[in-house]
């Protein structure tokens, strides 16, 4: 089987009003002719537009999150078919500020998954250990186990990724060496060939937690690591594109 296409994604948070679609504009200007994909994750409210100002690009728009349920009586959330309506292609699901902050599982995880699917979004799931698991020698357990649980059996055959974001490297400049990102991506990919035979080799494993251009082309080079998930870096036009650049 071949190596699974790369994907690079810009996770935007809660940063960026309509005066920012200019820095999208610009990374769709710059990303060229790279070899992976690109994708921006800027906040709902966002999508619309910048779905609108990217079309005809080569850089895709993406949620960065979605509710379990199709519609209903959910204030304040937002479903995968809305977002798939205004434009978006991809979403991010059980980020760690998700998962910590708004007490996110496993099975809740699993549950947007199958909801992104339902709506023709494609997953890109988040797991990764804190840094007392990581010391504790648990980081491997955790993030397998949470692979197991948050991706749903519907998953076989369709495209999604995964994202390894160790928590304690999420905005606070610290990542783990390149040994210690090759040693849990092949955890994550031995996982997938287990519960998805031979098709759990063609999703992309991202690595994300303080990327940027200066480490972009070392850890877009490691065993296993098929793209980036970028918070801060992916705000500037000139970082994103430099972390696009090294792929
Ligand atoms: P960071 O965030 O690049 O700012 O560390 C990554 C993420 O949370 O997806």
């Amino acid at each position: 089987m071949t190596a699974p296409t790369p994907l690079i994604a810009g996770n935007w948070k809660m940063n960026g009003l309509s005066a920012s679609l200019a820095e999208a504009e610009a990374i769709a200007r710059g990303v060229g002719d790279c070899p992976g994909r690109v994708a921006i994750c800027p906040p709902a409210v966002l999508t619309h537009q910048m779905a609108e100002a990217l079309s005809g690009t080569r850089v895709l728009v993406g949620g960065q999150d979605a509710h379990w349920d199709d519609f209903g009586a959910f204030t304040g959330d937002i479903s995968a078919e809305m977002l798939a309506d205004v434009g978006a292609k991809l979403v991010i699901l059980g980020h760690s500020e998700r998962r910590e902050g708004y007490r996110e599982t496993d099975e809740i995880v699993a549950k947007k998954a199958q909801a992104a699917l339902r709506a023709g979004l494609e997953p890109i799931v988040c797991v990764g250990e804190t840094l007392a698991q990581r010391k504790a020698g648990e980081a491997l357990a955790v993030v397998t186990g949470q692979v197991r649980g948050s991706l749903p059996p519907e998953l076989a055959g369709q495209a999604f990724s995964v994202a390894y974001e160790p928590v304690w490297a999420i905005g606070t400049g610290l990542t783990p060496t390149t040994p210690e990102i090759e040693e849990v991506h092949r955890a994550i990919r031995a996982t997938l060939v287990e519960m998805f035979g031979e098709a759990g080799r063609a999703p992309p494993i991202l690595y994300g937690g303080s990327v940027k251009p200066g480490n972009a082309a070392e850890i877009l080079h490691a065993d296993e690591v098929g793209g980036a998930l970028v918070g801060g870096a992916s705000l500037k036009a000139a970082d994103f594109l430099a972390i696009v650049q090294a792929l």
